[in-house]
């Protein structure tokens, strides 16, 4: 037995490039959902969405709300969220669709999901293949060599985080870098020159650094701009550009740590691991 009402949610990715990296699970709730929202702007991923759904509530235009004095988009996620948990409320199963996975850089999802299981609603997340997942295809980095530190870029620029340049750093929204109004959608050449200056704490101006843009569609070129950090500024950003920033310098063995462990009596080790 269970207390869970009827409604229901579940967030689905569409990847980034829809054909081929859509899958068969998140295929089957877009098909057979009462309803489809979704927040693609893909235009291609957004026609088929609306050609299989049996219902369709784009959420597109509520960016919208950022131009009303006094809204940003924090606003605009409350209301897709809100639009959302009125369709589950309404006691459909609601298949939310999102570009690339649900849940990274998507805090919608996460907002919906929260408020569903609150109200005793079953809502769920599956994942999609997100725009990290095509970077380690097509630029051929494994993250498991370096580690990998993964932010958004003016959260990294406005709290005082620990970079390590040791291992890959990876900004997502560069094209937004210092954008505190939360209004707008774009940066400016001097917001770029305050994260180039704040990164030149741990990495030489003239590290190398790449744009990065996955194609979405098959006729589409995927962009891996390599650009020295300097020139960061007056390089061309769009809202899709991830800002991959490769280690500048080798890892370093903590000796003392290595010391420690080759201390230890290896009959102890062994017991450890069959315990
Ligand atoms: C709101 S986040 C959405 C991320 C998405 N949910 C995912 O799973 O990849 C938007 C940011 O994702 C990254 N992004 C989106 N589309 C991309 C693409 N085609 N190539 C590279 N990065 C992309 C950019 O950093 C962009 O500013």
């Amino acid at each position: 037995m269970t207390n869970e009402k009827q409604g229901k949610l579940i967030c689905v990715g569409t990847g980034m490039r829809m054909a081929g990296q859509l899958t068969p699970i998140a295929q089957s709730y877009i098909e057979t959902s009462d309803v489809v929202i979704a927040a693609v702007p893909n235009i291609f991923a957004r026609k088929w969405l609306q050609g299989v759904a049996k219902e369709y509530i784009c959420l597109l235009g509520y960016y919208s709300d950022c131009d009303v004095e006094g809204k940003n988009r924090r606003d605009t996620y409350r209301r897709m969220a809100d639009t959302i948990l009125a369709e589950v409320r309404a006691g459909k199963t609601v298949c939310a669709a999102f570009y690339g996975h649900p849940g990274i850089f998507a805090c919608i999802s996460h907002m919906a999901i929260a408020d569903a299981r609150a109200e005793g609603y079953h809502a769920e997340m599956l994942p999609g293949i997100s725009a990290e997942d095509c970077l380690v295809a097509d630029l051929g980095i494994d993250p498991g060599r370096t580690g990998m530190q993964s932010m958004e870029t003016t959260q990294f620029m406005i709290y005082e985080r620990r970079i390590d340049p040791t291992s890959l750093l990876i900004l997502w929204q560069p094209s937004l870098a210092g954008e505190l109004s939360l209004k707008r959608f774009d940066t400016t050449a001097a917001k770029l020159q305050v994260l180039v200056d704040k990164l030149a704490r741990d990495y030489p101006l003239d590290h190398p650094v790449i744009l990065y843009e996955a194609a979405t569609h098959p006729l589409e070129q995927t962009r891996m701009d390599s650009i020295l950090l300097r020139d960061l500024p007056t390089a061309s950003l769009q809202q899709i550009t991830t800002l991959v920033i490769p280690a500048a310098y080798p890892l370093k063995m903590d000796q003392a740590i290595v010391d420690q462990l080759n201390a230890m009596p290896a009959m102890a080790v062994v017991l450890e691991q069959a315990a």
